[in-house]
């Protein structure tokens, strides 16, 4: 049976777990497994612009032996100009695995479905998976361990990329405080997928509206842009209503000392973050972005070997 990684819940524990050694592995020699998916073709259909999602997949694939297709949104117009059911009855035939960065979280579910092929999530208005599993590998890089004596502090809007942190940290039993300001909260389901599964696993999953409050005793800070690709018009109304939820050096100093600061980035400098913090040894930002290839290239080996 095939499968897709559309959300880090697509996992197990024990899945992610492996996958963070196979990423590790992976790590250590870039070209140690050049071979496993020789002459396999991964699609990457974008509909919105992306850095480090197009170069980690691009690269990753080809280290892995394989070759990507790049698909911008004037070509395909998913649902516009074929419908996402047309797409993947077509695509099925020509590539062995498809990674799609897209709005509507519908779309990447519907594509799962009508195509034969693996289907990986680069980013939806919903979910962030390949961000968060980069994150834990890199939190487990720079703490030691993923459990409960572990505490992750999201920052700012109730967003992609905080779900997907949540979804993650409750699967693997972290603890995830969320800090929105009132109206920004997480989705509603996803707060209650993440809950349950962070019960079951002895985690505490939270929210708690006051930043400085929230950070207390945290292990990890971070945060994200406070506009979302699709959110632009919303920019300064939202620059607004975040300005307490910045993440400066005052904010960083009721954290651990040993805290280390994480954004998925792109950032907005001056904004969401310091360059203080963004810039400090304690921000670990370009191991992330970095670590977005280890990961990704042990998804696409678990889906498409
Ligand atoms: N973090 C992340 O997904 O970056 P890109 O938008 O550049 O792909
Ligand atoms: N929340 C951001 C993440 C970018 C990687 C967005 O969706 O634009």
């Amino acid at each position: 049976m095939k499968r897709d990684f559309l959300s880090v819940r697509d996992f197990t524990q024990e899945e992610i777990l492996e996958s963070f050694e196979l990423a590790r592995d992976m790590k250590k020699d870039r070209m140690k497994y050049n071979d496993s998916l020789k002459g396999q073709t991964l699609a990457l259909i974008f509909e919105k612009p992306s850095l480090r999602t197009r170069t980690t997949f691009d690269v990753g694939i080809q280290q892995l032996g394989g070759y990507s297709l790049y698909l911008s949104p004037n070509e395909i117009s998913l649902g516009k100009r074929e419908s996402v059911y047309d797409v993947a009855k077509n695509l099925e035939r020509m590539v062995q695995g498809i990674m799609i960065r897209t709005f509507a979280h519908q779309i990447v579910e519907d594509m799962a479905k009508h195509a034969r092929i693996p289907i990986i999530n680069g980013l939806t208005d919903l979910l962030h998976p390949c961000q968060a599993m980069a994150d834990y590998l890199t939190i487990l890089e720079h703490k030691g361990k993923l459990d409960n004596s572990i505490k992750v502090v999201y920052v700012g809007d109730g967003n992609n990329v905080a779900h997907s942190l949540m979804y993650a940290g409750a699967r693997l039993g972290v603890n995830v405080t969320v800090s929105t300001p009132r109206g920004f909260e997480p989705n509603a389901i996803v707060w209650k997928n993440a809950v349950e599964d962070a019960q079951t696993k002895g985690a505490k999953i939270e929210i708690v509206h006051d930043p400085i409050e929230a950070v207390k005793d945290a292990d990890v800070i971070y945060t994200d842009v406070w506009a979302s690709m699709g959110q632009e018009s919303e920019t300064e109304k939202r620059k607004q209503i975040f300005h307490p939820y910045q993440v400066n050096s005052k904010l960083m100093s009721y954290a651990k000392p040993d805290a280390i600061f994480m954004h998925c980035l792109p950032a907005h400098r001056g904004d969401e973050v310091t360059d203080e913090v963004i810039d400090s040894p304690q921000s670990v930002v370009f191991d992330e972005a970095e670590n977005r290839l280890h990961a990704q290239k042990a998804i696409m080996y678990k889906l498409m070997k």
